[in-house]
Formats: C-alpha cells, sequence, structure tokens
C-alpha cells in the first residue's frame, strides 16, 4: 500500500481549515487535499443537528439529515445512543460533515502526534497513521486485490492513542461502501446516506476497548476446546482421510483439539448435505473423533446450489428467501457447485428459517460450524461478489435497499443467524462458528480467521498486526492460516509459523487444495519436533490463556495486544508489531524479531517446555515482574486435566511481590452464568527464608477440584524456575 505524508505542516494546517469551509474542492483519495488533478467531486460541508453526550466519555453527532431520536438501525451499536447532555466542556474530538453528490463524508481532524489504531482486518501496519483502506468486504485470494487494502471484514472504527497515554475511539456508523483514510487526520467517506459519528474519550487504551465492546457487545465466552491447536485442509477426504489425519496426532503425541471439514464433504457443494460415498456416516465420523478427544467443524457457504430437487433450494424457493435483480427478479451467481441463490438474510423469516436448518445438521455431532465465502463471494459476479444494485427486502427494523448498502454487513447477518440456530439446536453447549467475513461488533457472534494468506514470510509476520489490530477493532479471537493457505511452505517457514502461531487466540492450520500438506508431521522429524514443542507451550499455557478469554469476553480487552499496552506513555513502543503480549502478564517475541522493542521494567525469561529455550524457531517469552502465571501440564486435548498439577509461576517485582488470576469453569455450557465457575485472585508475597506465602480469595461457586496439587515455581532474573512449596487449597 502507498503511503502518503503531508509534505509540510503547513498542509495539514491548510488541511484542516479547509474542512471548516462550507464548500471545498478534494481530490477523492487525498480527504482535506485541494487536487488540480481530480477536482471533480465537490463536497459541501454539512451541519450538525445534534451533538451531545450518550455516556460518560462517549459523544454522538448527528448529521443534517437524520434526527438523533429516529437514527437507523446500526448494525455495530448494541445499545441506541439516547443524547443526554451537551458536549462536555474541552471536549477534544468532533468530526465535520460534508456531502457531495453521491457520498458523505466525515472528518475528524487529529494532532499529528496521535498514534491510530484499528480499521479492523488489514494487510499493513500496527500504527494506522498514513495508511487507507476500502471498507467493501472483499474474497481477497492472497491479499493481491488492490495491494490487499480491502478485506473480508469492514470495521468503520479508528482508535487514537495520544503521547500522554489517552486514548480515543471514532465510530462511523455506516454499513454503506466505503474508504477510511488516515493520511490526514480521519476521513471516512461512504458511497451512501448520512450517518452519525460516536467518539469514546478514555484514560487509555485498554479502557477505550473496554468502552468498545461496551457499546459494540461482548464476545461470548466460547467453549474451552476452540482455543486447543486446530488443523484444517481444504479438504480431508474422504472420512477415512479425516480418520488419518486424527490417529495420525494422537499416534505422535501432537496435541490437537480439533479437526476440520472443508467443502468436499458435501453432496456437490450442497450446503447441509453430506456426499453419500465420501461421507456416508458423518456422525460415526464424529462419534468417533470424539472418542479419541477431538471436536469437529464443518463449513457452510451461503450460496445455495440452484437445484430444484435439492431440499435446501426447494425450501428457500417456497419462501421467496433469495436475494433478487433490482428489477425483482431471482439473482443467480456462480460459486462451487454453480449456478447459486443467495439468502436475503436482512429478511427476518429468512434468517430464522436459516438459523432452523442447523438443527438436523448438528445433530449429526458436528461440534462447530464454519461460514466462509460470506461477502458474499460470487466467481461470475462483478468484482467478484453480487451486483451492488441487487435488492434486500429488509424486514423488521431494516428498510429494503440495495446491495451496496447492506454487502458490508451480508456476513454479520448470516452468523448471527447461523449462531442462533446453532444455539436453538443445542441450548446447553456454547456454539462456536468462526466466519470469513464480518463488520464492526461481529465478535458477538463469530470467530475469524484472516482468509486466504499466503505461505511467505511476509504474510507470516503480517499476520501479526492482523490479528493485534482486530483485537483492537473489538474482534477478541482471530489468527491466520497458520504455515500459510495458498503455496507450499517450506519446513523453515513452517516451523518458524506454528512456534509463534500457538501464541495467537485462534490456532489452526490449514492449506489451500493443490498446494504441499501441511500437517505437523509432513516436515520432517525436526520440524515436527519443533511443533510439539510449541503446541505443549500453548497446551501448558491454557489455565491462562482461557482466563484470558474469560477477561476478554468481560471486559472487551483483547487476549492478544500490543506491546505499548504495557506503557501506553513509553513512545519507544508505538511500532512494535512483531513482538506481543498475552493478557498482562506474558511478552512473546518471535525469534525472528531479536530487537523488538521490549517494555520496561522486570520481565524474566520463560521457558515453559524443556528445551524450547535452545530451538532456534520457538518465541521467546517473557513473564512480567509481578505476575503470578497459572500454568498446566502439557495434555493432548483440552478433554484432558491440564491442571494437574496446577502451576504457579511466580515473578517478583522489586518490591517482592506478584498477583495473578485464573478463571475456571466448565469448560462449555452455561453453568458459568449461574456461577458455576471459581475466579482465583493470586497474591504472592516473597519471605525472608527464600519461600513464597501465596494468598487466594476468588469468587463463583465452583470449588477447587479436591485432588489438585500446586506448585509454585519463582523464575528469576535468568530464566531458572525455583521450587517454592506445595500449598494446599488454591
Ligand atoms: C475459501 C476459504 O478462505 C478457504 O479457507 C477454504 O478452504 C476454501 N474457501 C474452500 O472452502
Amino acid at each position: 500500500m502507498k503511503s502518503w505524508r503531508p509534505k509540510t505542516v503547513v498542509w495539514l494546517g491548510l488541511a484542516l481549515s479547509l474542512a471548516n469551509l462550507p464548500a471545498v474542492r478534494v481530490a477523492a483519495d487525498e480527504p482535506g487535499k485541494p487536487s488540480a488533478s481530480a477536482t471533480a467531486e465537490v463536497f459541501k460541508a454539512v451541519g450538525v443537528t445534534a451533538a451531545g453526550q450518550i455516556g460518560d466519555g462517549a459523544v454522538l453527532y448527528v448529521p443534517a439529515g437524520l434526527r438523533p431520536e429516529a437514527l437507523p438501525p446500526s448494525f455495530s451499536l448494541v445499545k441506541t445512543p439516547a443524547l443526554g447532555g451537551p458536549v462536555p466542556a474541552g471536549w477534544r474530538v468532533t468530526p465535520r460533515f460534508s456531502a457531495s453528490a453521491t457520498r458523505f463524508r466525515a472528518h475528524v481532524p487529529v494532532d499529528d502526534k496521535v498514534d491510530l489504531y484499528g480499521g479492523g482486518e488489514v494487510a499493513g501496519p500496527l500504527r494506522r497513521n498514513g495508511t487507507q483502506i476500502k471498507l467493501w468486504n472483499t474474497d481477497n485470494y492472497l491479499y493481491k486485490k488492490e495491494g490487499g487494502c480491502r478485506l473480508y471484514q469492514s470495521h468503520p472504527w479508528i482508535m487514537g492513542v495520544r503521547a500522554d497515554g489517552t486514548a480515543f475511539g471514532v465510530i462511523f456508523d455506516s454499513t454503506w461502501k466505503a474508504e477510511l483514510d488516515c493520511r490526514a487526520g480521519l476521513t471516512f467517506t461512504c458511497e451512501g446516506p448520512a450517518f452519525p459519528v460516536l467518539i469514546l474519550e478514555r484514560i487509555s487504551p485498554q479502557a477505550l476497548l473496554s468502552a468498545l465492546a461496551d457499546w459494540t457487545g461482548h464476545m461470548d465466552l466460547p467453549p474451552r476446546w476452540a482455543l486447543g491447536y486446530q488443523q484444517c485442509r481444504y479438504s480431508y477426504e474422504p472420512d477415512t482421510r479425516v480418520r488419518q489425519v486424527a490417529a495420525e496426532f494422537r499416534k505422535r503425541q501432537l496435541p490437537c483439539d480439533v479437526l476440520w471439514v472443508d467443502i468436499d464433504y458435501m453432496h456437490g457443494y450442497r450446503i447441509f448435505t453430506f456426499d453419500p460415498v465420501k461421507f456416508a456416516q458423518p456422525k460415526k465420523l464424529n462419534d468417533d473423533l470424539h472418542s479419541q478427544g477431538f471436536h469437529s467443524v464443518w463449513m457452510i457457504d451461503p450460496g445455495v446450489k440452484v437445484d430444484p430437487a435439492y431440499s435446501v433450494y426447494q425450501e428457500g424457493s417456497a419462501r421467496q428467501a433469495w436475494m433478487t435483480t433490482a428489477a425483482g427478479q431471482e439473482y443467480q451467481g456462480k460459486v462451487w457447485p454453480g449456478p447459486c441463490v443467495f439468502p436475503d438474510f436482512t429478511i427476518p423469516a429468512v434468517r430464522s428459517w436459516w438459523s432452523g436448518l442447523y438443527r438436523d445438521y448438528l445433530a449429526q455431532g458436528i461440534d462447530g460450524v464454519w461460514n466462509d465465502m460470506n461477502e458474499p463471494s460470487v466467481f461470475d459476479g462483478p468484482d467478484g461478489t453480487m451486483p451492488e444494485t441487487n435488492l434486500h427486502r429488509g424486514g423488521g427494523d431494516l428498510v429494503a435497499g440495495p446491495h451496496r448498502q447492506y454487502h458490508n454487513v451480508y456476513g454479520l447477518l448470516m452468523v448471527r443467524a447461523t449462531r442462533e440456530g446453532v444455539l436453538a439446536a443445542r441450548p446447553e453447549k456454547r456454539p462456536f462458528v468462526l466466519t470469513r467475513s464480518s463488520f464492526l461488533g461481529g465478535q458477538r457472534y463469530a470467530a475469524t480467521w484472516t482468509g486466504d494468506n499466503m505461505a511467505s514470510d511476509e504474510h507470516m509476520r503480517l499476520s501479526i498486526p492482523m490479528s493485534l489490530t482486530l483485537g483492537l477493532s473489538g474482534q477478541p479471537f482471530s489468527g491466520p492460516d497458520l504455515g500459510g493457505y495458498g503455496n507450499n511452505a517450506t519446513p523453515e517457514l513452517w516451523a518458524r509459523w506454528i512456534s509463534v502461531g500457538v501464541f495467537l487466540p485462534f490456532c489452526r492450520g490449514h492449506s489451500e487444495k493443490g498446494a504441499n500438506d501441511k500437517e505437523p508431521w509432513m516436515f520432517g522429524p525436526a520440524v515436527e519436533k519443533t511443533a510439539r514443542m510449541a503446541l505443549e507451550r500453548r497446551y501448558r499455557l491454557l489455565p491462562y490463556l482461557y482466563t484470558c478469554f474469560q477477561t476478554a469476553a468481560q471486559t472487551g480487552l483483547p487476549v492478544m495486544r500490543p506491546v505499548f499496552f504495557a506503557d501506553a506513555t513509553d513512545a519507544s513502543l508505538r511500532r512494535e508489531e512483531q513482538a506481543f503480549l498475552i493478557g498482562d502478564d506474558l511478552l512473546v517475541q518471535p525469534a525472528w524479531a531479536p530487537d523488538a522493542a521490549r517494555p520496561k521494567g522486570l520481565w524474566h525469561p520463560l521457558t515453559l517446555v524443556a528445551g524450547d529455550g535452545a530451538d532456534p524457531h520457538q518465541a521467546q517469552l517473557f513473564i512480567r515482574g509481578g505476575a503470578v502465571l497459572p500454568v498446566g501440564r502439557a495434555v493432548q486435548h483440552t478433554g484432558e486435566r491440564s491442571d494437574d498439577p496446577l502451576t504457579l509461576l511466580v515473578c517478583f517485582d522489586k518490591q517482592g511481590c506478584a498477583e495473578g488470576r485464573l478463571y475456571e469453569d466448565a469448560g462449555d455450557g452455561f453453568g458459568y452464568r449461574a456461577g458455576d465457575y471459581r475466579l482465583a485472585h493470586y497474591k504472592a508475597t516473597r519471605r525472608a527464608d527464600g519461600q513464597v506465602d501465596v494468598q487466594v480469595s476468588a469468587t463463583g461457586h465452583r470449588p477447587v477440584p479436591a485432588e489438585r496439587v500446586v506448585r509454585v515455581l519463582v523464575v528469576e532474573a535468568d530464566g531458572r524456575q525455583r521450587a517454592a512449596g506445595t500449598p494446599q487449597g488454591l
């Protein structure tokens, strides 16, 4: 992506002052900058109908043309903003609206000392200053289309972090096709009508992300098995191949929780069907996987094969469920099965019909659902999707409108219906849904991965800022196709990638049809050993990781965090995008990034598996001085008890104190909502005799497992771990 910087400070000043003028001529691609070359589009200033406080540190700006008491339904916000008072005195971030004949714009002047982050799924640097993206969900194979400046998801959200560590965030509340430009302040320009802008102001980036979750929704706590390692390829087929892969993991003692079943299980790519030969007994397959401690996730796409003899096509047709052209004809476009129709998920009855399809499907023992191709991707459609003029009929609070309006939330509406269907079919279990397409707020319905990346060093490195940025945009549960989806991975690349990938929230290896096999044993014994070590590190961390997921669900704080979260006033950390934090207490530094910026203070090297310090590919880990990190033992899957023994890794601060937390529950189901959980808060202090006092206080009704053994290990400055007792009752 081309980056652009104001050539002089004068330029920036000029841009800001121009935004005040009633009518400005600006180039479509350089907001605020007068241009001789592209003056066709004239933006005229639009006034503000209302602006005011909608909560603590939250202000809403409503442009002329909208009424604050009758805003269009928001796909991002979970609560309707109600103006409660004037904009607070000294409020620092203010949008200015303008409109051309065809587009509507909000421009937010930003001090050039502010570092910008967010924007959702982006292929580029963590720090977003000087970048621009397009918000138009796109099936972007290998991120090649337009240099990856538009991907599978849209998040009209940017946050700014000031030098003093205070932070603000801006939600441009529109779903229409848009551009988000961070080159001279923030400029969001959409090909649609006026939209409101919501600005959040907080004392820290952490507090800001909590506020974002309060406004756009919290991720629900996922089932614990979804935190394990997951293995996918396009496609394991027939069912015997799935069994082989499962057997191989167990035989080789490579920890793994989930096997993924890609489209070739279907009968002629008809969704909700099973190939009568290749996958004749899906229930039996799933039962057998379960008996070995695996869960399975199977794929469902939105495109429904046009086939009058196919029940899903028949049912949907009878309900007039399909998208239509602007002229009201059934729209057809090609995807895997050939000509397809597409559910219009803006229609409430279509969503509930879609939800209902999951009942019989999940009865085959399927544990999780993978919704793919839901931008939607249409092979023979304009620009790889359906025409922007196609018609959504809406219903409930959604008005009828063109696809240009609803395209960016097509995937969101789909996974909303999927999640509801999965929950209705199995109300006692936590749904697990993975989606490729999404929108700001999508964490309410599904986890996500970053689409079709490539087996390359560049994409391996890029996968870190990508997941960090999703976390800074409200989505805590994401990860890339580890090892790279397209192209062959070399043993070296795969070893490097898995060694860091095990610390990402969503941890799944995947590979495209035609690319080399990317299971951990396919690259020879040395790489397999590296992979086992990396996977064992993740499994040892599960107690801590699950606690971080619970924190994310409750507070909106991401699981994977940029290093600058350790000290938002330390300017030297703001651009670090290879090293990252898990929670507050664990720093991960990829082997390929020896010079990564590290936070000040005490960070002691941490070993989790014997020999991990000597393996050249493993990431270096550091535990924060002042932290108690709960870890388990390496197990083969999350169904095994990993807290047996439970190890408390204690890293004292300078005062000889350390604190940490451990969240435990049944790992699935909703008992935790009625108190069946235990959130332990540990406080460790160093005694004069070198021993350690650990005190615990806990909330929740869940008792400590009776047979639990706890070991306390003190992590010294050189990384040595010194045994310091086996206290009872923790
Ligand atoms: C595209 C997805 O991005 C990829 O992960 C999947 O394997 C293929 N579709 C086939 O279903």
